[in-house]
């Protein structure tokens, strides 16, 4: 490509109001959707002498956008999914643009296992590892061999799972290495042989009494939970929990459950997990509206957006949501998507 010329398919001032499931309203400088890692590099390079910031999308299903967003927004649309069966072991390899979900059935109606706890979660294969996306019993870096990045000044890489530094709803690609990887597939574990996981308490009470449920039965039954619980983006615009589950020190759950007896919580590493929704809904925000925004009202801890509000909004918003739990309950709640065109709070 000569100097200068800029990639092919760029859109200046580019409506991201499609690409985000909050539907904010935001504008990038340039969008480019990108299909193969070739034109990745191209575009990066061509970034690079333009001095163009540079942001990546998926899906947009875990981003609050700023109403404007500089530099270069990149959507990931590498497609592409390759599985090797060896004896019980099945390796599937998907470009970081291959939609999770369709990834999930695809190798279900294979009849291989392991994604079955992660039916429906919305977004990209590539967006997948940034934060480690889990759900009812199953976090990704489970099942993860392998992720495939192309950095800023356009060098591959590929992680093992080790390296990828995953923990609750993290990774380093989300904190430590922030914004300085694309990511363009993932190769997952997967198996021929269903070792269901029913650790989340209303799964196991779904198949109370079933020995060993098929991949496919889980699936359906996590499909019908989550159905029940979080909004469809496309009919009710969210980007699933908006706040992580709070990891607090036992002195101050000890404090909290001397008032409220049945305050969920679970062991952690580094103390005890809370639940956010419950604190949000004893807060008073379970289906609260107010104006443009809310929080659902069958599952307290995912905003949505009914249409009106921008990203600055949402920021006030949530602003609010933290200090009233801070100040309720004496925890700090810590949001969960990921901000694109301003800085991290
Ligand atoms: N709860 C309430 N009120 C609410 C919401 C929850 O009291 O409004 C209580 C429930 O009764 C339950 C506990 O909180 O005792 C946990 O609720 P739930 O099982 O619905 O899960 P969650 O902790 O709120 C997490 C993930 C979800 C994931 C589910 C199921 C986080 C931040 N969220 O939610 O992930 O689907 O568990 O595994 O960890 C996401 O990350 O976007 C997401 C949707």
């Amino acid at each position: 490509m000569p100097l200068n010329r800029a990639p092919e398919g760029l859109i200046p001032h580019a409506d991201l109001t499609p690409y985000n499931t909050l539907r904010l309203p935001a504008e990038a400088e340039y969008l480019l959707s990108v299909y193969r890692t070739e034109q990745l590099k191209e575009a990066l390079s061509w970034a690079r002498r333009e001095q163009l910031p540079v942001q990546v999308l998926g899906q947009g299903s875990n981003v609050v956008l700023a109403p404007e967003v500089p530099g270069l927004v990149i959507r990931i649309a590498i497609p592409g999914v390759d599985y090797q069966q060896r004896d019980e072991s099945v390796i599937v390899r998907a470009g970081g643009g291959v939609i999770w979900s369709a990834l999930v059935d695809d190798s279900l109606a294979k009849g291989y296992s392991g994604l079955e706890n992660l039916s429906l979660i919305p977004g990209t294969v590539g967006a997948a590892p940034i934060q480690n996306i889990g759900a009812y019993g199953v976090e990704l870096d489970q099942l993860v061999l392998r992720v495939e990045t192309i950095d800023l000044e356009g060098q591959a890489h590929i992680f093992s799972a080790q390296q990828c530094g995953f923990r609750y709803r993290d990774s380093y690609f989300k904190s430590e290495w922030r914004g300085e990887h694309l990511v363009t597939a993932v190769t997952l574990k997967l198996s021929t042989h269903a070792k269901p996981v029913l650790s989340y308490a209303p799964l196991a009470a779904a198949f109370e009494g079933q020995q060993s449920p098929s991949a496919e039965a889980v699936a359906e039954q996590v499909k019908r939970i989550r159905r029940s619980k979080l909004p469809d983006p496309a009919e009710l615009p969210n980007a699933g929990s908006f706040f992580k589950n709070p990891v607090v020190p036992e002195s101050l759950f000890h404090q909290l459950q001397s008032e409220f007896a049945d305050i969920p919580h679970w062991p952690a590493v580094d103390g005890i997990k809370l639940s956010a929704g419950w604190l949000l809904q004893q807060a008073g925000w379970k289906g609260r509206k107010e104006g443009p925004l809310g929080m659902h009202s069958e599952q307290a801890l995912v905003l949505v957006h009914h249409g009106g509000a921008n990203g600055h909004d949402i920021d006030a918003f949530s602003e609010r949501l933290q200090q009233d739990v801070l100040h309720q309950f004496g925890v700090a709640l810590e949001r969960e998507p990921a901000t694109v065109g301003r800085q991290n709070r």
